[in-house]
């Protein structure tokens, strides 16, 4: 079979760029290689960037998200007994959105649906061929029957552990990585939140960050030993353990209940470059990763996007390749300001095993000067909100 545009993975990335293309009547073809029940089985952060939002407008599936999803002006950043707010709106005249990225890729695959979008799931065995000559193609195997698409682009969405950015020879491709000393356990409960904004709380026991989904669910996470497992946190254990991570004004106001999710995460930056071979394109995950902390995942992947759904449109119309021979540099540019605004709060707000007493000293001296200096106030601001494509 032939497309034109071949899409590695049916998350986020690769559902919003299959419907933006088709919408441009530039035809795709998705392979995921789990379920769709499998996909949108994950739980994901819940924070979108105003850039996210309209990519989803111009895609047509905003419906849900602007019945369902509510700005967020601000952000409380707490540490000890002490709290200060981050005020978005008054620093950057902007804000972001607060609707579960599970529930976007649900929306996706909707609209994915309606327009007969061809996304093949359950599929093995990929294969991205002849990415760097003129007959690129992908095979595949589907129901034991092996497949293979020729087509003019391929885009690899296909997330960390995918085959895409594999396929880049090494000696083409350039990694870079970061691992952290700890995790976040995650918990997800039917109880209202505990504030009306987010909370980053930073304390002598760790990390614990307070968000919501809505109304009536709430996401907390505290960071954890990699060594833990989500069996040795009794729900009991977590609630106790957050109410001792936060001022004690939020412990006292916090509703606790049964956890209705619970998993341990990881902590990465990752950036591998360049994010083009030829005629394979990586995208999201599959080329860069950060630590959750600045709520910069999903929103990374959205300036990616844009950049290739504004070159590959440019290509079909005009017979011009300058947006795809910018992609990588230009998608590079924005992701490395997303990965260094998240390592620099995951410093700020976390206990490393290592940090000295003066270590402590200057995470103490970061916080004192970020809740006291208005341009320090305002460059958060500007990175949280999102810099501009
Ligand atoms: N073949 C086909 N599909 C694959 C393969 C493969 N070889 N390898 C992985 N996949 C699929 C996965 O099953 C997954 O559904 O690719 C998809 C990748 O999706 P994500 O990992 O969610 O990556 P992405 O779409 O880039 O999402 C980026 O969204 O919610 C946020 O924080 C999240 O940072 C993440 C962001
Ligand atoms: C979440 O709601 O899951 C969330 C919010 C903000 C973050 C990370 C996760 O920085």
């Amino acid at each position: 079979m032939r497309t034109q545009v071949a899409i590695i993975g049916g998350g986020p990335s690769g559902l919003l760029l299959s419907q933006l293309l088709h919408r441009k009547g530039i035809d795709t073809i998705v392979l995921e290689r789990k379920t769709r029940k499998y996909v949108l089985g994950r739980i994901r952060a819940g924070i979108l960037e105003v850039g996210f939002v309209n990519l989803m407008r111009e895609a047509g599936v905003s419906k849900r998200m602007d019945a369902e999803s509510f700005d967020h002006d601000g952000a409380v950043i707490a540490y000890g007994n002490s709290q200060f707010g981050i005020n978005f709106k008054q620093h950057t005249g902007s804000h972001v959105v607060v609707y579960g990225q599970t529930e976007v890729t649900r929306d996706l695959y909707d609209a994915r649906e309606a327009m007969d979008g061809k996304v093949v799931f359950n599929v093995q065995d990929v294969a991205i061929n002849d990415a760097n000559n003129n007959a690129p193609n992908v095979t595949y195997r589907v129901a034991g029957n092996s497949q293979r698409i020729d087509c003019d682009f391929i885009v690899g969405c296909d997330g960390f552990h995918g085959v895409s950015r594999q396929t880049i020879p090494a000696e083409v491709r350039r990694d870079y990585e970061k691992a952290y000393p700890f995790g976040w356990l995650g918990v997800l409960s039917e109880t209202p939140p505990v504030h009306e904004e987010l909370i980053y709380s930073s304390s002598d026991r760790g990390f614990a960050l307070c968000s919501m989904r809505n109304a009536n669910l709430s996401r907390y996470y505290v960071q954890c030993s990699l060594a833990d497992s989500p069996e040795d946190w009794s729900d009991h254990r977590f609630w106790e353990e957050l109410k001792r991570r936060v001022p004690e004004s939020v412990a006292d106001g916090l509703v606790t209940g049964p956890s209705i999710e619970k998993s341990i995460a990881p902590l990465r930056s990752f950036v591998t470059e360049p994010m083009r071979w030829g005629s394979l394109f990586l995208c999201g995950d599959a080329a860069h990763i950060v630590p959750p902390t600045g709520a910069k995942g999903l929103n990374t992947a959205a300036s990616d996007i844009h950049y290739l759904y504004q070159g590959l449109a440019q290509y079909y119309r005009d017979r011009d390749s300058r947006g795809l021979d910018q992609y990588s540099e230009k998608a590079l540019a924005r992701i490395w300001k997303a990965e260094r605004f998240s390592w620099w709060m995951t410093n700020l707000l976390h206990r490393f095993p290592d940090q000295s007493e003066f270590d402590l000293k200057m995470q103490r001296a970061d916080l004192e000067f970020l809740r006291e200096n208005e341009a320090a106030q305002t460059v958060m601001a500007q990175n949280y909100v999102g810099l501009p494509y």
